[in-house]
Parts: C-alpha cells; sequence; structure tokens
C-alpha cells in the first residue's frame, strides 16, 4: 500500500505547565524536564468525533480523495463517549464515509496496528483506499488530582489515507501481556445474575516500569526492522516515535546511536495523544515540506498492553 494524504485536528484549549500549577502540586521546573511538554491541547467545549471528523476531512483533501472512494476504515481509540456503535461509525456518519469500519484499542501503538490491519487488506486485494483515523482523549482517562499522571497527556486526532502502491515496507507487532502496568476500569452494574458491581477506576500508570519498557521494546522493534530489511540506521530518514516524553525519545535515540536531526518531535506542545500521537506528527512534518521522494520513515510505538510495534514507510 502507499500513503497519499494526512490530516490532524487539536482542541483549541491550551494548557500550560503553570495552568495545571494553579490546582495540582506541580510546576514547569518538575514537568518540562522529565517529559519535555510545555503545553497541551485538552478537550473543553469540542467533542472527540467532531475533532476526529476534522482530521478525515482534511486528510481525504490532502490525498485528492472523495468520502465513496473508501474501502475500509479503521478508527483507533481508547476513550470516547460512546461505547457502540463503534467510533469510527460515528465519524463516517459525520463525513459522509459509507463503506464498513471497525474500532481497534491497542493503546499508543495503534496507528501502526491500524496500518498492519490495512496492508493485510490490500495484500488480500480487497479493497482500493482505506482510511485510518486515530482519536483521543486521555485527558479524560487520568484523575486530575493524580499529578504523575494527568500532567502527561493532551487530547487530538490524526488522520491518514492509504492506496494500492508499494511505499509502506511493512509492520513488526510485538507484546509483553501485562496488564497490571497500564490499565482503567470503567464502572459496571451488577445483573440479576452477577451482583458484582465495578466502581470505574481512573488510569493507573507505573511511570517508570513504563519508562523502561518503552526504550528496550523500541530499540527491540527499531533494530529487527532494520535486519529484517538488510538496512542500517544510515538508511532511515526519520524516526517517527510515538510522542509519549522526551526523555523516552531521547534514550531510544541514544540507544540507536542516530542524530537528533532524524527525530522529529512536538511533544513539547502537544503531550501524550495516545495512538493520535503518531499521525499528528505525521501530518505535521508533511505540511511542514519535511519529507521528500524517497525519504524512509520507520515509526515506533508502545504502550498499555504492554505492547509495541514498528513500521517501515517510503515517502
Ligand atoms: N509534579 C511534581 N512532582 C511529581 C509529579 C508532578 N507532576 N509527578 C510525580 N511527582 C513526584 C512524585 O510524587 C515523587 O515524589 P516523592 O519522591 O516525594 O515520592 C517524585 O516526583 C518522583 O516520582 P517518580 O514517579 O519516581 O518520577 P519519575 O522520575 O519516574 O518521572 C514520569 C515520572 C511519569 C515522568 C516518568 O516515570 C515517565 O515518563 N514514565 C513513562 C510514562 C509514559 O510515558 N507513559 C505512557 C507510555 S505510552
Amino acid at each position: 500500500m502507499k500513503l497519499i494524504g494526512t490530516g490532524s485536528a487539536l482542541p483549541r484549549k491550551v494548557v500550560t505547565n503553570d495552568d495545571l500549577s494553579r490546582f495540582l502540586d506541580t510546576s514547569d521546573d518538575w514537568i518540562y524536564p522529565r517529559t519535555g511538554i510545555k503545553t497541551r491541547h485538552i478537550i473543553s467545549d469540542e467533542r472527540l468525533e467532531d475533532l476526529a471528523a476534522e482530521a478525515v476531512r482534511k486528510a481525504l483533501e490532502n490525498a485528492g480523495v472523495s468520502p465513496g472512494d473508501i474501502d475500509l476504515l479503521i478508527c483507533s481509540n481508547v476513550v470516547n463517549e460512546y461505547l457502540t456503535p463503534g467510533l469510527g461509525c460515528i465519524i463516517s456518519a459525520a463525513t459522509g464515509i459509507t463503506c464498513p469500519s471497525m474500532d481497534i484499542n491497542c493503546a499508543c501503538p495503534g496507528f501502526i496496528y491500524a496500518m498492519d490491519i490495512a496492508e493485510n487488506y490490500f495484500l488480500a486485494g480487497r479493497v482500493r483506499n482505506v482510511l485510518i483515523v486515530c482519536a483521543e482523549e486521555p485527558t479524560r482517562m487520568a484523575s486530575w488530582e493524580d499529578r504523575s499522571t494527568c500532567v502527561l497527556f493532551g487530547d487530538g486526532a490524526g488522520a491518514a489515507v492509504f492506496t494500492r502502491g508499494d511505499n509502506y515496507k511493512g509492520t513488526i507487532l510485538r507484546a509483553q501481556p501485562d496488564p497490571s502496568k497500564i490499565w482503567q476500569y470503567r464502572p459496571l452494574g451488577a445483573t440479576p445474575f452477577d451482583t458484582r458491581v465495578v466502581s470505574g477506576v481512573p488510569l493507573q500508570m507505573h511511570g517508570r516500569e513504563v519508562f523502561r519498557f518503552a526504550v528496550t521494546a523500541a530499540v527491540q522493534d527499531i533494530n529487527a526492522m532494520l535486519q529484517r530489511n538488510g538496512m542500517g540506521m544510515e538508511d532511515v530518514d526519520y524516526f517517527m516515535i510515538h510522542q509519549a516524553n522526551l526523555r523516552i525519545v531521547e534514550g531510544i535515540r541514544e540507544r540507536i546511536n542516530a542524530p537528533a536531526y532524524k527525530f522529529p518531535s512536538n511533544i513539547r506542545d502537544h503531550g501524550n495523544s495516545s495512538s493520535a500521537s503518531c499521525p499528528i506528527l505525521l501530518d505535521e512534518c508533511n505540511r511542514a515540506g519535511l519529507f521528500k521522494s524517497g525519504d524512509r520513515l520507520m515509526f515506533s510505538a508502545f504502550g498499555a498492553g504492554l505492547q509495541s510495534a514498528v513500521a517501515l514507510l517510503e515517502w
């Protein structure tokens, strides 16, 4: 398959570290050096599905295709207002897309998981164009009294359109199943047959262990992808790393010994927007004209599960 268009949309409200310190025992002096985050966009008066629809419209326009050209929509999302239908259906209705859609919940690596699914549809000859949209509002998952998690996140949506071609060079997905490191419960009521009531628990995260997992998994994934393609580090033009924490990105960069200019980053202004982070970064770089034809982009993402993924794409 081949990437032909990107789009993204962010909430209007920008929240600084100083804004957070007005109601939380935290500071820019603590947050910025540990995370690289200065500001994040947070949903206030928008709805996630509206941001997602905006990202989709921009991606379709950028790709030069219309809603009727899309044969499959894959939506990556962890939390939104609807339990059913899937967010992909809501986005389809808002944008005039009528093809089948499916939602996946693969947390932060969701964009790469979605590309893997899409590629398999192309390989099976079942589609001409696939739209991927990643829409996330992790700021509604964390407790706003838990300073160790809520300061990390921002909301947003990113989308990408793929058509037939051979610019996508494949994916490696990996899992080290351990739901105890990042998890959240939604509330569930009792039934006449099961009297257990599940109380909601906001997002819980073991920051240090997740940090270690992220760096180790990404380095292994990137090396595995290079080896599979007979490539060296110098053959990759840009590493598109999930924007979870600038120190994680730096840790990966140092271990693979690659120069800083190959690591585009927007975490300073966005925080961690889960699976939306990679396609938002991709769209911002695309619209800034960063990539030239033939550039090789390596995507790497990691998160809850624990799961990680890497993908190679030629521009
Ligand atoms: N402001 C001020 N102090 C804070 C704080 C905040 N926002 N968050 C935590 N602290 C405090 C802690 O209470 C602790 O205080 P104590 O020593 O008095 O107990 C101290 O800072 C150190 O906490 P710790 O959690 O050990 O800090 P850390 O150096 O591991 O940094 C993270 C915390 C979350 C920034 C870091 O672990 C991290 O980035 N992990 C990865 C998270 C991530 O990216 N997850 C998503 C992956 S997809």
